[in-house]
């Protein structure tokens, strides 16, 4: 078996469910036997994007590998799609409700996390978050752009997320931390934008949705460029000044801001200047989690931005500081402690919920992520 040192997306195949869910992390004790759409739909990309890698370099037994990954990606991909057909009736009641004006409480929206055999599960979660539902249908779109997949037997389901997408974006909800559902947060609109904006791109939407879902995307741009820019840089939530590591994101691998852009230019400036020590990524600046620790995938999220705005040497020191948080045996954690914000609130989570959730899965994908966009420069524009 290949080094996961070397070659970290090997954990996403080996840990799949048979149904095509991925599980967040295998032994966390808050997140056991679960998969959100937020952190599958970034694994599935990254293990997507790790595939076209491969499947360059490869001869014999990488060309298998390469044909896995993508194979998984396909499966988790069904796996979203017969997970959103168990929802659509509810999503249908979601849409009537706010097209006759009177909008169903947050309490009926849709689940943030499922068991792997797709119902939502029963213990309490910080349910509605929008961002995972949008970045399944970019990640999707991307994987069938870059492996030339049918889109066909994902129709319905994107139908029925568009729908979802188009009828609630603009309500405030949970954001990528599962925090603060009183905002409305900056990367969970960027998520949903470039989720419609890839739905429409998939060619599989009736006419109408198509035009509602080019109407919201516009929408969610303004908004955000209206209230969701402070400084000159996008901002945590809409009318905050602060930054949050997630917003990388945007800029890639979601492309949902320009990389190029003074916008992004000035995003990241500000995200090294108040969250990144030494090559590791903050959340934010009042993060107490596990007390407040650097996220190796924020790192890789920066380092995608940085690589797609053309600085391919900061992308590779940041993925070097991704990778120095891999445990002896490979395992890339949520979190490490080298840095923290608030070292008096660390312990309290460790009581709670046992040590950082390592490996997790979505760590893993994003250091395969950050190391196949830097093997395709610049044969392959990042996306
Ligand atoms: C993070 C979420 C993530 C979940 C599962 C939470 O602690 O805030 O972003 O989706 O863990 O990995």
């Amino acid at each position: 078996m290949a080094d996961l040192h070397e070659r970290p997306e090997l954990l996403i195949a080996q840990l799949q469910d048979v149904t095509g869910a991925y599980p967040a992390s295998p032994t966390f004790s808050a997140y056991r036997g679960y998969s959100w759409f937020r952190d599958g739909a970034f694994i599935a990309d990254g293990a997507s994007a790790a595939a076209s890698a491969a499947a360059r370099r490869a001869s014999g037994a990488g060309a298998a590998s390469a044909d896995a990954l993508a194979d998984s990606a396909d499966r988790f991909f069904s796996w979203c799609a017969r997970t959103i057909g168990g929802l659509a009736a509810d999503i249908e009641a979601i849409a009537a409700a706010a097209e006759s004006g009177e909008p169903l409480p947050d309490a009926a929206m849709p689940p943030t996390r499922f068991r792997f055999d797709g119902t939502p599960g029963d213990d309490d979660w910080w349910d509605f978050q929008l961002d995972g539902y949008g970045t399944w249908l970019w990640a999707l779109e991307a994987h069938v752009a870059r492996h030339a997949r049918d889109a066909a037997p994902y129709a319905s389901a994107v139908v029925s997320t568009v729908r979802l997408l188009v009828s609630s974006w603009h309500r405030p909800c949970f954001d990528w931390w599962e925090e603060h559902d009183e905002h409305r947060h900056v990367s969970t609109l960027g998520c949903v934008g470039a989720g419609l904006e890839a739905a429409v791109r998939l060619g599989v939407l009736p006419t109408q949705l198509a035009s509602q879902a080019r109407a919201a995307a516009q929408e969610i741009r303004a908004l955000v460029l209206a209230q969701g820019v402070r400084d000159g840089h996008l901002v945590k939530w809409l009318g905050s000044r602060e930054v949050d590591g997630s917003l990388s994101a945007l800029i890639a691998p979601l492309g949902w801001i320009e990389p190029g852009s003074e916008l992004a230019r000035a995003t990241l400036d500000a995200v090294h200047r108040d969250l990144e020590v030494d090559g590791g990524v903050h959340r934010f600046v009042d993060d107490t989690f596990f007390g407040g620790g650097q996220w190796p995938l924020l790192s890789c999220f920066l380092g995608l931005a940085e690589l797609a705005a053309g600085d391919r040497d900061e992308a590779e020191r940041l993925l070097a500081w991704a990778r120095s948080t891999a445990t002896e045996d490979g395992m890339v954690p949520e979190q490490v402690d080298r840095h923290l914000l608030a070292p008096e609130r660390e312990q309290e989570w460790i009581d709670r919920w046992g040590t950082v959730a390592t490996p997790l899965l979505w760590s893993h994908a994003m250091v395969a992520r950050l190391e196949a966009a830097l093997a395709a420069q610049p044969a392959e524009v990042d996306r």
